[in-house]
């Protein structure tokens, strides 16, 4: 996959960048423009869904607050950056747009380049230098787009199943209750589209997780990202293409467990938006999968 996201604030040469692409027959989207981005800050779902599942090949380029839900949808995020007397400079400079001209415009450029920047940082796959000449960041973007894909998020395939089984015992997943075949051969059953796997360029499984839609919640459970991975955005995806599945089937709300002493895992999940329920988390048990020797 080649479509490369190219992030940044006002003045680090976004536009310029994309224009040197344009010139060189590379397609380009700003989506400061053409509807792509309300109220300044957020990109139109279903217009970017729809913009990146058409193109195979593109550079699109924007900085918005919820961009990282697309971020499975990119080979690589590149930020553009630049010191910050350096975007005022341009800023000021420009003769299309008239933003960051007032005292007041340019101290929020100054806060917001401290405040967004490192968040933006944390998300993206490259950094640029954005004083550096066009053509040569031109070229490095066309290099990227010949690069190594992130992993890829696709239905689980029968024979992902030894894989699969891997990661989930390397991430500490497994339990002698739960048969992971029996449970992968019942998942197969229903709703078998929604057990999906993160498939790196060397086709190693290096993440998966499992969902489904009861009517009234969805659910997500054996979440795991393989440890070469973690922290590389592998987890978010999975847990954005769920949310995105659930919600095209109408489900209004997922749910998920995890052990209380799980602190990281629920730093995670608190981190892209969940929230613990004030509930009792009951089960009972319909069909046993433990070996009756007590060895499964
Ligand atoms: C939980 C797990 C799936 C996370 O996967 P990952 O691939 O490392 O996650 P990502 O890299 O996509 O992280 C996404 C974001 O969460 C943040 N994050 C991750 N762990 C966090 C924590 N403990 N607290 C706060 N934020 C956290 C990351 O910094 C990242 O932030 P950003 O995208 O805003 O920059 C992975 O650690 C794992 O497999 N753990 C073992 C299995 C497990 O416990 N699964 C849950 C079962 S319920």
């Amino acid at each position: 996959m080649a479509r490369i996201l190219i992030t940044g604030m006002s003045g680090a040469g976004k536009s310029t960048l994309l224009a040197e692409l344009a010139r060189r027959d590379v397609t380009t989207v700003d989506t400061d423009y053409g509807g792509y981005t309300i109220e300044n800050r957020l990109w139109d779902v279903p217009k970017m869904d729809a913009l990146l599942a058409s193109h195979d090949n593109l550079v699109v380029s924007g900085t918005v607050e919820n961009q990282g839900a697309f971020y499975d949808r990119f080979g690589a995020v590149v930020l553009l950056s630049a010191p910050v007397d350096v975007l005022l400079d341009r800023v000021a400079a420009r003769t299309n747009n008239t933003y960051g001209r007032t005292a007041e415009d340019r101290n929020d450029i100054r806060r917001y380049t401290a405040e967004v920047e490192p968040l933006l940082r944390r998300g993206t796959t490259h950094e640029f230098d954005g004083r550096r000449p066009v053509a040569a960041l031109a070229d490095e973007v066309e290099a990227l787009m010949g690069a190594t894909p992130r992993p890829r998020i696709r239905p689980f395939g029968p024979a992902d199943e030894d894989a699969v089984i891997a990661l989930w015992h390397a991430a500490g997943l497994l339990r002698p209750w739960n048969d992971p075949r029996a449970d992968i051969a019942r998942k197969l059953t229903v709703q078998r589209g929604l057990f999906v796997v993160a498939e790196a360029g060397d086709g190693a499984i290096v993440g998966a997780v499992m969902a489904g839609f009861d009517g009234h919640r969805g659910w997500m459970n054996y979440l795991a990202t393989a440890r070469t991975v973690r922290g590389q955005g592998v987890g978010r995806a999975l847990v954005a293409h769920v949310e995105r599945e659930l919600a095209a089937l109408g489900c209004p709300k997922v749910n998920l467990q995890v052990r209380t002493d799980n602190e990281a895992a629920v730093g995670f999940y608190r981190h892209l938006g969940f929230a613990v329920d004030e509930v009792v988390s009951m089960g009972k048990r319909l069909i046993s999968d433990e070996a009756p020797d007590g060895s499964g």
